[in-house]
């Protein structure tokens, strides 16, 4: 499969830096804070060369801006399978930026990623409980096979350490509130295997070659740039559109059902965290990666409407329509993130409020106007 690398070195220093600098040092949440701002001034003031994979992805995209505004040189490997280049085209003429166009199928795409990189965050997977559950052969080829080329990789090129998207999936069955890191049930998809697969392998590989690991199991994470098209949309991107175009969003079961839903502001911290610790007691471990609070799906709904009906009226009058409830959905999420708080100084700053009201103006300010029924596509 042909590689592609797209280097762009155009005018340093442009306005888009200045930018990001101003918001990374000011405003950004996960940087304000004085524990975290000390850790990632040093990390600044030595650069360092950072492969993201999956970072045309939601998630990688996010991760990627916030490494490039702290200072870093950003590798992104993607496939573009379901991330947008439209997500990482502000990063494009940034001269700390390149992208490799690559599938983690291949080692050789990721030996070349990987070559003198100093830290990797895997981001790269086909996400989803229902695509894995109608396709569970390409999803343990990405999510296994993929994330087994990448450790031996990240092994031969001896980076310093590797962070992981794990998944709060893995709680499988377990019904024990507030999840903790220790206690897990049976899986209950194929997407759950992968990821559980994905803890184990990274273990190994750090008791067995040495290779430091931290696994982040990420709960429901929402926030700009998520992806709200598409069959396997997330829950809230989906419900968004749909209420911007005044229709009815489907609640699967009597909404009753609760998340820990996360801010991708929260998922920024936390990862920038992983890479700054020099705790080898916070290092080859996995941490619940949520704010630690629940909420029903009935309830995200009508603070989704609130929101949205201070924009335009109409959407307080959308009804909302219930179904039978999924397969392989659990009834209750909830973290503990104790642990995190402990060993790596973890503290959200976003509730689902705070985050959601930002989430929506990002998709009210960046999207066609409501009652498009070709869809949502970004300006
Ligand atoms: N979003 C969540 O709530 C959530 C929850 C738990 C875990 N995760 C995990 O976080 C990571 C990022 O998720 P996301 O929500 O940003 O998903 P996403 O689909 O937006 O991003 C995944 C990225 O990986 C890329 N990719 C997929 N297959 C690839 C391949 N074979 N080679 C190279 N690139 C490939 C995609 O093109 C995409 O850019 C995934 O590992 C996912 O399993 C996400």
């Amino acid at each position: 499969m042909p590689v592609s690398i797209l280097r762009i070195r155009e005018n340093s220093c442009n306005s888009w830096t200045k930018i990001a600098w101003t918001r990374i040092t000011f405003e950004d949440p996960l940087i304000s804070q004085e524990k975290v701002t000390k850790k990632n001034i040093s990390l600044v003031d030595s650069p360092n060369n950072i492969l993201v994979t999956g970072g045309a992805g939601f998630i990688g995209s996010n991760l990627s801006e916030a490494l490039i505004s702290a200072g870093h040189h950003v590798t992104v490997l993607d496939n573009f399978s379901t991330g947008k280049m439209e997500n990482i085209e502000m990063l494009l003429p940034h001269p700390n930026f390149r992208l490799i166009r690559g599938d983690i199928r291949n080692l050789t795409d990721c030996n070349l990623a990987v070559g003198g990189m100093d830290y990797i965050f895997h981001e790269a997977a086909l996400g989803s409980v229902p695509r894995s559950i109608s396709d569970p052969i390409t999803t343990n080829e990405v999510n296994v096979s993929g994330f087994l080329n990448m450790l031996v990789a990240a092994r031969d090129a001896k980076v310093k350490r590797f962070i992981y998207a794990a998944s709060s999936s893995t709680y499988g069955d377990s019904e024990s509130l507030p999840k903790v890191e220790e206690v897990i049930g049976r899986p209950l998809s194929p997407y759950a295997i992968t990821k559980y697969v994905n803890e184990l392998y990274a273990d190994v590989f750090s008791r067995t070659y040495g290779i430091e690991c931290i696994g982040l199991r990420y709960f429901n994470v929402f926030g700009r740039k998520q992806d709200p098209n598409g069959a396997y949309a997330a829950v809230i991107p989906l419900f968004v559109k749909q209420l911007m175009n005044h229709e009815s969003p489907l609640i699967n079961g009597d909404g009753e059902y609760s998340r820990d839903f996360t801010y991708i502001d929260n998922v920024i911290q936390m990862n920038l965290l992983a890479m700054a610790t020099t705790d080898p007691d916070a290092i080859n471990t996995v941490y619940n990666t949520a704010f630690g609070d629940r909420t029903t799906l009935n309830q995200l709904l009508g603070y989704l409407k609130e929101f949205l009906s201070e924009l335009d009226p109409k959407i307080e009058k959308v009804k909302i329509i219930h179904g039978p409830n999924r397969v392989g959905d659990i009834p209750h999420s909830l973290a503990s993130i104790n642990k995190a708080r402990r060993l790596l100084d973890y503290n959200p700053r976003y509730n689902l409020r705070t985050g959601l009201k930002e989430a929506v103006q990002w998709y009210w300010s960046n999207t066609n106007t409501p009652m498009n029924s070709e869809g949502f596509t970004v300006r």
